[in-house]
């Protein structure tokens, strides 16, 4: 996919969370999404010393449970009223530990191997190209660090994904496990979060240890190999 084709998906895949639309949708992701929030937190095992990235952040909530653990936090998200949002709402101690940067999850504005949480919740569905995000979360997170997707399983309300414009009916476990190997990411057992809609979990890691650094006296001293 090329830049401009990811300019244009995301331009129409995002409308609907610009003007009243918007506000309308930032408003409804204010209320509830605490327990949301706490799970995704106390799963990853958020403390300080974490660094957090929250894609397709919304207004924020997740991003401020984070935060209020002590972790350093990124809130990525196309939609600049949901980082307006996101920003106005996390205001004082809290929010001073939050970056709210535009950006989408197929093109992270994150360096490699930055981040040792990240999270994208009721966010996978709206992405054009599941396959590059995926790529992207396993590119930003350092070795041994935590992934969780949060999304709807499979299902056939047309009528829910028209008026709430997802591109994608929702995810199989074999569908998110296999985005998740492809992305050379290790999966663990998904999780049933309870809902009107069938929502799952699904837990990953990044394989590998952080790098040795060599002592640079071992290495003066001829001891390295
Ligand atoms: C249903 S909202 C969820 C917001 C937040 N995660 C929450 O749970 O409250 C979906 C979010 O995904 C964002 N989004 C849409 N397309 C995206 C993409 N390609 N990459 C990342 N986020 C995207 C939308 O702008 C929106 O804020």
């Amino acid at each position: 996919m090329t830049a401009a084709d990811h300019q244009h998906a995301n331009a129409h895949g995002h409308d609907r969370f610009q003007g009243v639309p918007g506000l309308v949708i930032g408003a409804v992701l204010l209320v509830g999404r605490g327990a949301v929030s706490r799970l995704v937190a106390d799963l990853a095992d958020v403390g300080p010393g974490d660094r957090v990235l929250d894609v397709g952040c919304g207004p924020g909530a997740a991003a401020r449970e984070a935060a209020r653990r002590g972790a350093a936090v990124t809130g990525v998200d196309p939609a600049p009223l949901m980082l307006a949002l996101g920003r106005r709402l996390s205001r004082g101690r809290t929010g001073r530990r939050i970056t709210f940067v535009e950006g989408t999850a197929e093109a992270l504005p994150v360096a490699d191997r930055s981040v040792t949480v990240t999270w994208a919740i009721s966010s996978a569905h709206h992405w054009a190209d599941t396959e590059a995000g995926l790529r992207e979360l396993h590119r930003v997170l350092e070795p041994g660090g935590r992934l969780i997707i949060i999304d709807l399983g499979p299902h056939q309300r047309d009528d829910v994904r028209v008026r709430l414009a997802h591109r994608w009916p929702g995810f199989s476990d074999d569908a998110m496990q296999s985005l998740i190997a492809a992305a050379g990411l290790r999966g663990g057992d998904p999780v049933p979060v309870p809902g009107k809609l069938e929502v799952r979990l699904w837990p990953a890691t990044r394989l590998g240890a952080a790098e040795p650094v060599l002592p640079r006296e071992l290495a003066d001293l001829g001891l390295s190999e």
